[in-house]
């Protein structure tokens, strides 16, 4: 009975996988995240996406491309970060999972490579279901950055962060 529940909640749910981004499949990444961000990316950032190899993936629902997560080693302040530059999924998609196979495989990479002070990103302020999604994985906000986006309203940004080392002093 227990067996039969279980089996039935995976196939309600579908499969959910994670593919490299390849110059085969990157039309697909920039058409995901135009949908998915308010904010345009350049050519600047596919053509360092493609050379991202773990830091950049897709994510398929059944087989079909619905979400992305692509990701840059930060080093400042003597900090070495990673910085999360986009992780979306397409709407219709939502509360499935899959946003929390893409941040899994994140805090999988980080935590093999053992040298991070923590994993960071930005989010615009309004964004309340991107702050309870990282909340749920041990994220605060750190700052608040006021005109951070240049082009979308609002125009301040929180900083959410995971710490992984603490710093000495
Ligand atoms: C944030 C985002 C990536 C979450 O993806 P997702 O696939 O829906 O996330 P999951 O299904 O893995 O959700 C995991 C948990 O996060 C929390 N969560 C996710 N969305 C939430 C929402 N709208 N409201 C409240 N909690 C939410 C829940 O605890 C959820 O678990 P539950 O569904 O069992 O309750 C997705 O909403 C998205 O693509 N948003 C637009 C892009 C964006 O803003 N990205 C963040 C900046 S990079």
């Amino acid at each position: 009975m227990r067996k039969l529940y279980k089996m039935s909640l995976y196939n309600f749910r579908g499969k959910i996988e994670l593919g490299d981004v390849t110059s085969h499949n990157i039309k697909q990444l920039k058409l995901l995240n135009q949908v998915v961000f308010p904010v345009s990316y350049n050519d600047k950032f596919y053509k360092d996406v493609l050379e991202a190899g773990e830091l950049a993936k897709l994510a398929y629902y059944n087989d079909m491309v619905v979400g992305g997560v692509c990701c840059r080693i930060d080093i400042s302040e003597g900090q070495r970060r990673l910085y999360i530059m986009t992780l979306g999924c397409l709407a219709p998609y939502r509360r499935l999972g899959i946003g929390t196979k893409m941040l899994q495989h994140v805090l999988n990479f980080v935590e093999k490579d053992g040298n991070f002070h923590a994993i960071f990103l930005h989010v615009q302020v309004n964004n309340d279901s991107a702050l309870e999604f990282y909340k749920k994985f041990g994220f605060e906000v750190v700052e608040t950055k006021e005109h951070y986006y240049k082009r979308i309203e609002p125009a301040d940004a929180n900083v959410l962060q995971k710490t992984l080392i603490p710093s000495k002093d």
